[in-house]
């Protein structure tokens, strides 16, 4: 850890980095997924999810760099190399065959509902450990990524 002037302990910061980087992983394969979705949906409804495909991943992005910043800002080593993130991330692998764009929104909502969920976990476990700054950062996240499930789940539930 850097030395920084920042009031909270090293101790405290560093198991915020460990809490941070775990979630970045997830969240920049997660950007790739969206990303991988948008080039590769085909299909009825191709326009309109091959933009909200790409809309998803900007906003993925916008959660990378909030989270690869707080890191740096408690003093930490923001880990986001592929090879890092490939071998950190919880997410489910995302199948490279998929065309139809039900089959990839499902994929993506998984995914989705996934990172939301540990991403909760984290801002809870940010709260517990006293750092209310990094715990509302994951509490800001996880509303964006629960909206971006709806946008999502959308497709799916006309009929459910
Ligand atoms: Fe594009």
């Amino acid at each position: 850890m850097h030395r920084t002037r920042i009031d909270l302990t090293a101790k405290s910061r560093a198991r915020m980095t460990g809490l941070l980087n775990a979630r970045l992983a997830d969240a920049i394969d997660l950007q790739l997924q969206a990303k991988q979705a948008h080039w590769n949906v085909k299909g009825p409804n191709f326009i309109a999810l091959h933009e909200l495909f790409d809309r998803l991943a900007g906003e993925l992005g916008g959660h990378v760099d909030e989270m690869a910043e707080r890191i740096t800002a408690l003093g930490g080593a923001a880990e986001g190399t592929l090879q890092a993130v490939a071998g950190r991330s919880k997410l489910a692998v995302y199948p490279l065959d998929v065309t139809e764009g039900r089959a990839h929104v499902d994929a993506l909502a998984d995914s989705y509902a996934r990172f939301a969920k540990s991403v909760r976990k984290a801002s809870d476990e940010a709260g517990k450990a006293g750092d209310a700054d990094t715990s509302d950062l994951f509490t800001g996240i996880s509303r964006g990524v629960d909206k971006g499930l709806w946008l999502l789940e959308a497709h799916l539930q006309a009929d459910r």
